[in-house]
């Protein structure tokens, strides 16, 4: 086992081995340091910042999930230059992203008191929901282009690679190839991209009739999939020629 390594979180003593992150160094000794666009089962790929930390000697504030230990590093997650980064992250995205869906994002806006009115002549990332198959809908007004559904449609878990990022700079946004619907592409609906998103930008298609008020009945057939539409078609017209 090669050597571990000693350094410093915010005054305490923390020993660890080669490769470990400053996030999980700082969780083994009870440090959270909060994250955003981090998913333990996706690669990180510090897109969000919102876990930065100062370290002594660096120019730039460091992501933590991402950056690794080294011997004798000296480690502050709560200064005033971390607080006020954290801080400006919010804002930014509660002035561009509609945040309505995502309650951990909500409470850290509480716990930083940022002022979500901040920047109130920044433009809104605003698109139309689609709603183009029977299992989830994109809303990418929510999105806050943390990648996890990219991720886990491509190495991470299903190498489906059915959705990617699409456009340039104020543009991005995640879409599929040639922005085809869903079923044309190569999504199998496995849903995983659904259960990582944590902006709601995502959403199982029940959940969200549900929310739009639609009636048990209603929800069902447009949720049906084509298999099971036939099915039931043919078992009614058989119940029919039976008399029945
Ligand atoms: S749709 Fe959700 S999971 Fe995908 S990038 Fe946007 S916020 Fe992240
Ligand atoms: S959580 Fe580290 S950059 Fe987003």
């Amino acid at each position: 086992m090669t050597d571990s390594i000693s350094l410093t979180i915010d005054g305490i003593t923390v020993t660890a081995q080669p490769g470990t992150t400053l996030l999980k160094a700082a969780a083994a000794v009870g440090i959270d340091i909060p994250t955003i666009c981090f998913h333990d089962y996706c690669t990180a790929n510090a897109l969000c910042r919102f876990c930065v930390v100062e370290v002594e000697g660096s120019r730039t504030l460091v992501p933590a999930c991402v950056a690794k230990i080294s011997e004798g590093m000296k480690v502050k997650t709560q200064s005033d230059r971390v607080l006020r980064a954290r801080r400006t992250i919010l804002e930014m995205l509660a002035a561009t992203v509609d945040l309505s869906d995502s309650p951990e994002i909500q409470a850290y806006i509480s716990e930083y008191t940022a002022q979500a009115e901040r920047f109130p002549g920044a433009e809104q990332r605003v698109s139309p929901v689609l709603d183009d198959n029977p299992m989830y809908i994109r809303d990418y007004s929510k999105c806050i282009l943390c990648w996890r559904c990219v991720q886990v449609c491509a190495e991470d878990a299903q190498y489906t690679y059915a959705i990617n990022f699409t456009g340039r700079g104020f543009e991005t946004q995640i879409g599929t190839f040639f922005a085809k619907p869903m079923p044309e592409t190569t999504c199998v609906f496995c849903g995983q991209c659904v259960g990582v998103c944590p902006t709601g930008a995502l959403k199982a298609k029940r959940q969200w009739l549900l929310e739009q008020s639609l009636t048990p009945d209603e929800i069902m057939s447009l949720t049906r999939t084509e298999r099971r539409r036939k099915r039931r078609e043919v078992s009614s017209e058989q119940g029919s020629a039976s008399g029945g």
